[in-house]
């Protein structure tokens, strides 16, 4: 089938998951078990990008999208920030670590002109809306551009800086929301049904629909609601191919990890992660992203080194207990299986 002219077996994206889950070997094995597989550019240099880009290649894959974090805005309610780091020192004394918040963009022109200079099947961009002219040069490229929504409102701005599809990101997805400002109460997230029939209402732009998204019948089920392809992270994040760590991927199976929850705890932006004890001990953290996560780095690394996993971020959408741990080819062969099955 056709997914904005790139042929899939499958309506199926192998959600970009920044931070480590994502790889080259990932995102190969989802594109040629017959769905669109992702790298995600978030965190990387252009050098390391531009290598992860080369391994997929290398792979013999050719069709795959990458993924970009939109910078977002350097001024931020630094009382807020300074006295939620405070409350942070003695967790970082714990682990003989400082808390440094900084703001930085990420990289994004110098991995923005490798993708043009590369043009990859598709571009996806994450945390805010790129300008029209960013949208043009990587269409000029030759390249499908899709911007990440969490609401109609945002969907509109996408439409009218030229982007080719919307990602819906639904509040039951793992990681990080996309909202273009982080400035939303933790319970006004638009479930994925209702926004993916919004945004369908709003605007002509083809929907991919991302959040909580574990079965076939799920996929089928956003589908029947209006979207051209679902976006799986969760379901992805055990199988071999995951660069997850070994105590991320437990705690996903592990029965004491009950319930997932969003948090700027980790990061000073919101994202869903399974409960743990930093997160019940930080309910509240300002808004400030990147500062508030470059500041909790050496601390989310030393407790990944103790594998201690109640000090660092264990990004999970609401559907994680259906995680699986196999090869991404059974995954993506045993949901695509299932998507037949209720839709033929
Ligand atoms: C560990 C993890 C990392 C993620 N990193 C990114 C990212 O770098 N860029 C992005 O656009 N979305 C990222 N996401 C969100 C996914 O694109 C997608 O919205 C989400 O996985 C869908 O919900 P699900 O996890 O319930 O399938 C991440 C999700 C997870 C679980």
């Amino acid at each position: 089938m056709d997914l904005l002219g790139i042929s899939v077996r499958w309506p199926i994206v192998g959600a970009p998951m920044a931070g480590g889950p994502s790889t080259p070997t990932l995102t190969a094995a989802v594109s040629r078990a017959g769905g669109l597989g992702f790298l995600a550019g978030g965190y990387l240099t252009a050098e390391a990008l531009a290598q992860q880009i080369a391994e997929v290649e290398t792979l013999g894959v050719s069709s795959f999208g990458v993924n970009l974090f939109v910078p977002g805005n350097p001024e931020v309610d630094e009382g807020a920030l300074d006295t939620y780091l405070d409350s942070l020192r003695p967790e970082a004394e714990r682990f003989g670590v400082e808390v440094t918040p900084k703001w930085d963009d990420d990289h994004f022109s110098e991995k923005l002109e490798l993708l043009i200079g590369h043009p990859p099947s598709m571009v996806s961009f994450t945390f805010g809306c790129p300008p029209s002219d960013v949208v043009a040069r990587l269409q000029d490229a030759g390249t499908r551009v899709v911007i990440t929504v969490t609401t109609p409102a945002e969907a509109s701005m996408a439409t009218q800086v030229g982007a080719d599809a919307v990602c819906a990101q639904g509040i039951e997805a793992g990681g990080h929301q996309a909202n273009f400002v982080d400035d939303t109460a933790p319970d006004a997230g638009w479930g994925l049904l209702a926004l993916v029939t919004a945004i369908r209402h709003e605007t002509h732009l083809p929907v991919i629909a991302a959040g909580g998204v574990m079965t076939g019948a799920a996929v089928a089920a956003v589908v029947r609601a209006g979207a051209v392809a679902a976006q799986l992270g969760t379901a992805l994040l055990r199988c071999p191919e995951s660069g997850a760590s070994e105590m991320y991927k437990a705690a996903l199976a592990d029965p004491r990890f009950t319930w997932t929850s969003t948090t700027r705890a980790f990061s000073g932006r919101r994202a869903r992660g399974l409960v743990n004890d930093f997160m019940r001990a930080h309910p509240d953290a300002p808004s400030a992203y990147p500062h508030i996560n470059n500041a909790t780095r050496a601390m989310r690394q030393a407790a990944l080194a103790r594998r201690d996993p109640h000090a660092t971020n264990l990004w999970a959408g609401q559907g994680f207990a259906l995680a699986r741990d196999r090869p991404a080819a059974e995954i993506i062969a045993a949901i695509g299986a299932e998507f037949d099955a209720v839709t033929t």
